[in-house]
């Protein structure tokens, strides 16, 4: 189908929209609803609105707001409905964004300028974070020299522990960051006690709400105060291309005030160019996410969210308490919304994932880490809805059926013999144990993943560098 070179002669549309379809052919089975990560899908008749909305405005340019007021426009729009889910006071900005990860990357960036600028005396600026924050926080911290202090979680709520963060507070610490709720098990950390730490001590605080911005708020009244409700929370991200149902590329960062955003922006007009102001990190950005993100918000309202999450919560409800009866599975934490995670002390959660798969279902496996062991993440979704029913009873037949051989090992000291490895040799060494050699992505990945899982993380992450820097080389031809 592809070929790894340039094409001489153009070809016709028909033909190229065939091929590319059939690019999709090993993909996840999304469009049945049998798929619980990744994916956000409103259903035929909002993907039609979010198709067009996104098609009307692929070639505009939000680069320049002067060229292209429309951009503006619904840029303001945009972060004016997100501020008014989160009780963003009335002196609260924000910006549109690609995704989660620009959101953090530019909030960490932002704390860190803001230090530059107004407290000199912090040389080796530092956040404080519970373990269970999402990665990209960390990432953040390698793109801009922050240095993460982890602080450990409650081991049986997976809730951030507010005490360890006052305690790893030092003279240079920039952010506080908790989750609402956390990837891995759905749960809000105790925002309203880490915000008045945040007061104490004068620091930033960023809420992670890229999960739980767009769902906590038509969750209901039991849902905990995780907002700008708060008075320490001084920023927070909250993703539309999750559980708003909004096209990928959709998220949004919010700050108290602009006093604190101004660190964000980037302007340069000392070069021979047109003069660059950028408020994200993209400098051409496309007006088709936020064309889309302007278009779903308006078309479910919050009467169509608030529809659609109490199905959520009550279909996760029932997961949970199913999952809880059978043999060996267990869910971790108690989650406050549609994301919950389980394992098992019978069987190796990596290959019941496997069977799950090969039975036609996509659940995520996570790696066992600090207190939370090897497990299987679920985000519940609209499009799961219609198949709760199918799924347990596939899970309840794979989990029966596979064999009781405990859960894998977890994380353990690197062996050794293999202390001396570079990344790549210890690369090619697992590999024979996996039986891969890494340039094509393998039928079955519980094999991988369980020695993964008994690695420690940094030995973990160097494979993973080096699985990803091999698989994306020339595209096999085919
Ligand atoms: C809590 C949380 N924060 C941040 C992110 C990163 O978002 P993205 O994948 O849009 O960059 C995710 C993604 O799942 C998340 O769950």
């Amino acid at each position: 189908m592809s070929s790894n070179v340039f094409p001489e002669r153009g070809q016709g549309h028909a033909a190229l929209i065939k091929q590319l379809q059939a690019f999709k052919r090993n993909d996840v089975p999304w469009q049945e609803g049998r798929v619980f990560a990744y994916v956000y899908d409103p259903g035929p008749e909002a993907s039609a609105l979010v198709h067009e909305a996104f098609s009307l405005f692929l070639t505009e340019n939000g680069l320049d707001p002067t060229a292209f007021p429309s951009t503006l426009a619904l840029e303001r729009a945009i972060t004016a409905m997100a501020k008014d889910l989160v009780h963003g006071p009335d002196q609260a900005v924000g910006n549109f964004t690609s995704g989660g990860t620009e959101s953090i990357l530019l909030s960490v960036k932002t704390a860190r300028d803001r230090a530059r600028a107004l407290q000199p005396e912090i040389t080796r600026p530092e956040m404080v974070l519970p373990e269970t924050a999402h990665a990209a926080f960390f990432k953040a911290a390698q793109y801009f020299d922050i240095k993460p202090v982890v602080t450990s979680v409650d081991p049986d709520t997976f809730r951030a522990d507010p005490n360890q963060i006052e305690a790893a507070v030092t003279a240079q610490t920039i952010l506080l960051v908790a989750s609402a709720p956390s990837y891995a098990h759905g749960v809000v950390d105790p925002i309203e006690a880490i915000g008045r730490i945040a007061q104490a001590h004068d620091l930033l605080f960023h809420v992670d709400a890229c999960m739980g911005g767009m769902y906590l708020p038509f969750a209901g009244p039991d849902v905990p105060i995780f907002d700008f409700r708060v008075a320490g929370v001084t920023q927070l991200s909250m993703d539309f291309h999750k559980w708003g149902y909004a096209a990928k590329g959709a998220s949004c960062i919010l700050y108290r005030s602009a006093d604190i955003r101004r660190h964000q922006i980037f302007a340069w007009s000392g070069w021979t160019g047109y003069s660059v102001v950028n408020p994200t990190v993209l400098s051409t950005r496309g007006a088709g996410p936020m064309a889309a993100c302007w278009a779903i918000l308006h078309h479910l309202g919050r009467a169509g969210y608030e529809r659609i999450v109490a199905q959520c919560q009550a279909a996760t409800g029932r997961i949970i308490d199913a999952i809880d009866a059978m043999p060996g599975l267990y869910c971790l934490g108690r989650s406050d919304c549609n994301l919950m995670s389980f394992a098992s002390d019978r069987v190796n959660v990596f290959t019941l994932a496997e069977d799950m798969r090969a039975r036609g279902w996509y659940i995520q496996p996570q790696f066992g880490f600090g207190p939370s062991p090897a497990n299987i993440h679920l985000s519940v979704g609209l499009h799961n809805l219609a198949n709760i029913d199918a799924f347990l009873a596939d899970l309840e037949a794979a989990n029966r059926q596979a064999p009781a051989e405990g859960p894998a090992p977890g994380p353990e000291q690197l062996p050794p013999e293999l202390g001396g490895f570079s990344p790549e040799d210890l690369f090619d060494h697992m590999g024979r144990l996996a039986g891969t050699d890494g340039s094509v992505l393998p039928d079955r990945m519980d094999g991988i993943n369980s020695l993964l899982n008994g690695l420690p993380h940094a030995t973990r992450d160097s494979l993973l560098t080096e699985f990803v820097n091999r698989l994306y080389r020339q595209a096999p031809s085919g």
